[in-house]
């Protein structure tokens, strides 16, 4: 079968990477996660002391170091899931963290952060064979994607998502920061000057707020054989 690229846009939390993940896994596909890559830049900055107490970044400084930072994903032999490393370090689960999700959004509105993850993004698609999931996959790393998807649900209902996954995880939650946080992010990321979240012309867009997981990939899987023309 030919091989396409897919790429999965839309609001934070609307469960993009969880259905990215599953399709991925089950058609044999590289899953990448662009939001871990603009999580672990974020890191890397709070690490490196280059926000200032106001929270604004030292930009002069991230462009220098810029090249410090490698960004990998490797394959967790149990899970079978990717996980995110930094400069060789397994950063998966601190870029899941409240202080890394408040600081993100400005990391991911600096020009020349996103110049250097798009470019290392296009790279990886080169084979293609490849789900991604981001914000500007389908309008600005991709544009020729053949199966584009943009994800949307409520706020609301986003926060109860993130909500419950970081109680799973056994890691500090509280609803109201949450639903506050997704809403900002929401804000930002859609109205920053660079690469604004919006939805590509050709993308196909899926409200997932009342869908079982188990709806949304059957979707998801029938949107794929379209694509590509087994259906
Ligand atoms: O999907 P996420 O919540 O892990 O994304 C983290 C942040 O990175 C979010 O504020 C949006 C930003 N992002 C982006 O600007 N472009 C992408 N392709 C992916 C994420």
């Amino acid at each position: 079968m030919k091989k396409i690229i897919i790429a999965i846009d839309g609001f934070s939390s609307c469960g993009k990477s969880t259905m990215a993940k599953e399709l991925a896994k089950e058609i044999g596909y590289i899953y990448v996660d662009t939001g871990a890559m603009y999580r672990s830049v974020t890191l890397f900055a709070l690490r490196a002391g280059l926000f200032d107490a106001d929270g604004n970044i030292q930009r002069e400084e991230l462009r220098d170091r810029m090249h410090e930072i490698d960004i990998s994903f490797r394959l967790n032999p149990d899970t079978k899931r990717p996980e995110t490393f930094l400069n060789g370090e397994n950063v998966e689960r601190e870029i899941r963290s409240m202080e890394v999700s408040e600081r993100v959004s400005p990391i991911a509105a600096v020009d020349f952060v996103r110049a250097a993850l798009v470019a290392q993004q296009q790279r990886m698609g080169r084979e293609k064979g490849l789900v991604m999931d981001g914000r500007d996959i389908g309008t600005v790393v991709f544009p020729q994607a053949e199966l584009k998807i943009f994800v949307t649900a409520t706020a609301e209902v986003r926060a109860q998502r993130r909500f419950d996954e970081l109680q799973e995880k056994g890691m500090p939650a509280c609803y109201d920061e949450i639903l506050r946080n997704v809403q900002e992010r929401d804000y930002i990321d859609s109205h920053r000057e660079v690469s604004p979240l919006r939805k590509a012309a050709d993308a196909i867009e899926l409200d997932n707020s009342h869908l079982t997981l188990a709806q949304q990939q059957e979707w998801l899987r029938q949107r794929y054989l379209e694509a590509v023309g087994s259906v």
